[in-house]
Order: C-alpha cells, then sequence, then structure tokens
C-alpha cells in the first residue's frame, strides 16, 4: 500500500522521527536524519538486539570496527571485483533500472495474482477454507507459483554466473508477459560497483583509495584473532557488531528502505567445519523468535530460502517482514563456509585458525552470519505500528502502537491544569521516575489534546495528575492501545511500569 507508507514518511517527519537529509538544501537523495524521537526509537532497537545477541549468549561479545579498512579487505573479500549490481536503462522512457529489482517486480505481480486467488476462494470458501490444499492444487495458482520459480532460477543463475546478456533476454521476455515498464527498448545490462571510495591522506599522489565499508561484516572478519584469543573464545563463538555500512544504490527509494548510508547489525557465528548446517537452523530459528517476541504480528514473517546461491555461501535464507510495499528481506542469515577467514589468510599472509583441544588440530572456522538492517527493522515497526482510529465519542486520532519496551518514552506525566500545585506534584512524580524511564512533561493545552500528541509518537502511559492526587497520592495510568485508565498509588507507579516495558 503506497499510501501507507506515504502517510508513515509523513507522519515520521511530523513527529520527529525521521527528516530528509539537509532539508533546506532540498535533501540528499537516499539520505535520512533521524529526529528527537527517532533516535530514541533507534537506540532502543539496537539495546533490544544487543541485549538478545550479546548479553544474553555468554560466547557471543561484541565489537566496534572502524568505518575505514585497509584496501585489501575488500579485493579479499570480492567486494572489488563482485560488489556488483545490473543496470539497465529503458531507452524509451530514459529511466534507470536495477535489472535484478526490475525483473522482482514481475515476480511481485505473480505473487499479487496468487494472493488474489487466495482471497476469492476464502470468501467461496469460508471456514472450510484449507489454504495449503489449496495452494498445492489450485491451477492458476500453480501456474503462477511455477513461473514465478522458472524466473527466480533463471535470475538467480544468470546473476551468479555474471550473464549480463541473459538479464536482459529475460527482462525482454517478461516484458511481453507480464510488462512492467511498458516498454521494450532498453540499453545492455552493465555492472555497477556499489563501494564509495575516497582518499586517505592528503597529497594527492601520495593519497591510497580506500572504501567505505558495505558491510560491518568484514570488520569482525579481520578481528577474528583478535578477539578470539584475548577473550579466551572457544568454538562456537560470536562476534557482533552495530555499525554503518554505505551502499552507492542504483536507485533509492521507498523511503528507509534502501538507503545509501544506513546502519547494520550484524554478528558472525564461528563453528566447527562439518556442523555449520545444525548452526544454521539453530540460528534461523533463534532469529525469527526474536522477531516475532515484539509482537507485531507472527502473519507478518516469513523465510524466503535463496535458491541459487552466492560463491561463499551453503545456505541462505532472508526473514521477510510485510512492510507497505509487500514482503520484502528485512534480515539475512547465511552459512558463509571458511569462505572469508581463507580469503584474509590469503591476502593478508596471517593464520586465522582456531586450535581445536578436542580434536587436538587446528582449523579455519565455518560461518553462520546474521545480519539485519537497523533502518529497515525501523522501519518494520513504524508500518506495523502506524494506526488511524476512530474513537467511541466519534473523534479521530493516529497511533504508533510501538512495542512498549522500545518507545521512545514510556511515560509522559501529564498535570490535569496548570495551577493549584498540579504541576509541581506532577514535577516531583517526574523527577522520580526519570531515572528508570524515559518521560515526557507536557501541560500545555487541554488533557485530550496532550493525549493525542503522546499517541502520535507512541508513549504507552500516560500518568495523570489531579485534584485528587494532592488528597490520596493516587494517579491515572492511561493506556495507549485501549485507553484503560486505572488509579494507583504513586509508590506503586515505577513497578507497574517496569512490568509493563520491559524487554
Ligand atoms: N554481511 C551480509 C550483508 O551485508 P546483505 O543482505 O547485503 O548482507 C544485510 O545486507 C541487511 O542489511 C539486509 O537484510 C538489509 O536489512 C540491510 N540493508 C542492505 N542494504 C541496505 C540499504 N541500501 N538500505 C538499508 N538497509 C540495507
Amino acid at each position: 500500500d503506497d499510501n501507507l507508507l506515504k502517510k508513515i514518511t509523513s507522519h515520521a517527519k511530523e513527529y520527529g522521527f525521521i527528516f530528509p537529509s539537509s532539508e533546506i538544501y532540498d535533501g540528499l537523495a537516499a539520505a535520512y536524519d533521524y529526529g528527537q524521537n527517532g533516535v530514541e526509537l533507534k537506540n532502543n532497537i539496537k539495546e533490544y538486539w544487543w541485549k538478545a545477541m550479546v548479553q544474553m549468549n555468554e560466547n557471543i561479545v561484541g565489537i566496534d570496527a572502524a568505518i575505514f579498512m585497509h584496501p585489501t579487505t575488500w579485493k579479499a573479500s570480492g567486494h572489488v571485483d563482485a560488489f556488483n549490481d545490473p543496470l539497465i536503462d529503458n531507452k524509451d522512457s530514459k529511466k534507470r533500472y536495477r535489472a535484478d529489482v526490475l525483473i522482482e517486480e514481475v515476480v511481485a505481480k505473480y505473487e499479487a495474482k496468487i494472493a488474489k486467488e487466495v482471497e476469492k476462494a476464502k470468501k467461496r470458501f469460508g471456514d472450510a477454507f484449507d489454504e495449503a490444499q489449496f495452494l498445492a492444487t489450485n491451477p492458476n495458482v500453480l501456474r503462477s507459483q511455477t513461473k514465478i520459480d522458472e524466473i527466480e532460477q533463471r535470475l538467480g543463475a544468470s546473476m551468479e554466473k555474471g550473464d549480463l546478456a541473459d538479464i536482459k533476454a529475460l527482462i525482454e521476455e517478461l516484458e511481453i508477459a507480464c510488462p512492467v515498464s511498458g516498454s521494450k527498448n532498453w540499453t545492455d545490462v552493465r555492472q555497477f560497483n556499489l563501494m564509495f571510495s575516497t582518499e586517505l591522506g592528503s597529497v594527492a599522489e601520495g593519497a591510497n583509495k580506500i572504501y567505505l565499508r558495505p558491510e560491518t561484516a568484514q570488520g569482525i572478519f579481520v578481528n577474528y584473532l583478535n578477539v578470539q584469543k584475548t577473550g579466551r573464545m572457544k568454538i562456537p563463538f560470536g562476534i557482533a557488531q552495530i555499525g554503518k555500512a554505505f551502499r552507492n544504490e542504483i536507485i533509492a527509494r521507498q523511503f528507509i528502505f534502501r538507503m545509501r548510508e544506513f546502519e547494520q547489525m550484524e554478528m558472525q557465528f564461528f563453528v566447527k567445519p562439518g556442523e555449520e548446517m545444525t548452526w544454521y537452523e539453530n540460528w534461523k530459528a533463534k532469529r525469527i523468535a526474536w522477531h516475532k517476541a515484539l509482537g507485531l504480528g507472527e502473519e507478518n514473517y516469513r523465510f524466503h530460502d535463496h535458491i541459487n546461491l552466492a560463491h561463499y555461501a551453503n545456505a541462505a535464507t532472508d526473514v521477510q517482514f510485510n512492510f507497505p510495499m509487500g514482503f520484502k528481506e528485512l534480515e539475512g542469515i547465511h552459512s558463509r563456509t571458511d569462505f572469508d577467514l581463507k580469503a584474509h589468510e590469503e591476502h593478508s599472509g596471517k593464520k586465522l585458525q582456531f586450535f581445536d583441544p578436542e580434536e587436538n588440530k587446528s582449523y579455519v572456522p565455518y560461518v553462520i552470519e546474521t545480519s539485519i538492517g537497523l533502518d529497515r527493522m525501523f522501519l518494520a515497526i513504524m508500518s506495523a505500528s502506524y494506526t488511524e482510529e476512530t474513537l467511541e465519542d466519534g473523534s479521530e486520532r493516529t497511533v504508533l502502537k510501538i512495542p512498549a519496551a522500545l518507545a521512545p518514552y514510556k511515560v509522559a506525566v501529564l498535570p490535569l491544569v496548570k495551577k493549584d500545585g498540579l504541576p509541581e506534584k506532577a514535577r516531583e512524580i517526574l523527577s522520580d521516575l526519570r531515572f528508570d524511564f524515559n518521560c515526557q512533561y507536557d501541560e500545555k493545552d487541554a488533557i485530550g489534546k496532550r493525549y493525542r500528541r503522546q499517541d502520535a509518537i507512541g508513549t504507552p502511559f500516560c500518568v495523570t495528575v489531579d485534584y485528587d492526587t494532592l488528597e490520596d497520592n493516587t494517579v491515572t495510568i492511561r493506556d495507549r492501545d485501549d485507553l484503560s485508565q486505572i488509579r494507583v498509588s504513586i509508590d506503586e507507579l515505577k513497578s507497574k511500569l517496569k512490568e509493563s516495558c520491559a524487554l
């Protein structure tokens, strides 16, 4: 729903979550700034991930590597030679496309056809409808599914081989069967490297070309031995990192879904060769459970296993989320074999191995990687939380039903009126709560208006201080989602809020 994405984009701007970068100069494509509320949500997402990955696992530790790395890193990792996207231009419309994305849009059209068939059948059969059975037997669905499989198979194979002519041929064939651009006049497909480069050092001649990292993972691989030795880590163990990555994306659109500067939360888990498949399955299960525990709706997640694998992987899947644009990649889980560590051994001449005391031998560990885009996670939360509601009294509200643990502010303290000692009492409560919770204080405008402001930034609880508070030391807690109001003693306030906002 494009409309929903537009609404989220403007809501995010209006309420201080996300601004276009350098907006006074009309912005910069595919770069965004997080505002006063956005940075709080973003920090909370990082914390939620870090706690689950590092704090809760004794065999996973974190690092924070530099964005600049020795240029040979990117030679070894394959990014200099192979981190390319296939680019194609339409001669009639003069529009530029990423060839693989264009083809994926055709796949999305077939997926939409299947969804439509399912909807129709649901209406026809009602309660008796068995979706799995229907998907496996309906001829229209099967025809679309076969087409999807064929397209993905062929796209994957030609991407893998770098067969640019076949990618073009596929686009031309698909434009006839299922037009996306409405035109057949294409240029050849050419490769475009996505890494940004710059120069290190001030003297132009002596300066070295270096890259802005396109993934955080390599900072972990090159530190494998440092961490293993100084942390006395034993296999299996993991290294986690949160940080910026940069890609010169050909088409950057859909708000913060595809940016040129973004943030990743990655974890590399080092295992004994031969055990990687068990760990791959294990991490798939753990990561999907982490997502579902947030409460954004289990039906909004699915795995998309890769049929065609990158040269370094022996298994790979995406965790897809149901974004306003449909199901799209949110996180990647990859079994990367020993490709990266071996490549760094070759290029650096240093051994990157583990001595296994049980086996009494050294080996280069295999790696399972989990890699999630922080900004995509942010967008997932915004899109699942954004709700427009008509209340019982007929009034309307826009509310962000962000999981309480991640909400920018946990509680707003509001004196009912701005006189008779109520603001003073409210500030007293505020100064006690703010040690434990990120709080808001608001005394301006009618109480209803103030509730709406908190709804719009997703504050799960409002604490209202009224005349009774001065008499009996109780306050009202208003719940953002069901609008219920309960009366509690000020002494219980902290424990009540803690219970509801726990990670
Ligand atoms: N180290 C593995 C790796 O980087 P990837 O699938 O290229 O794998 C991982 O990226 C995740 O990073 C993606 O699932 C996505 O969430 C996020 N990501 C990738 N490119 C992005 C972009 N241009 N803008 C925002 N997020 C992006």
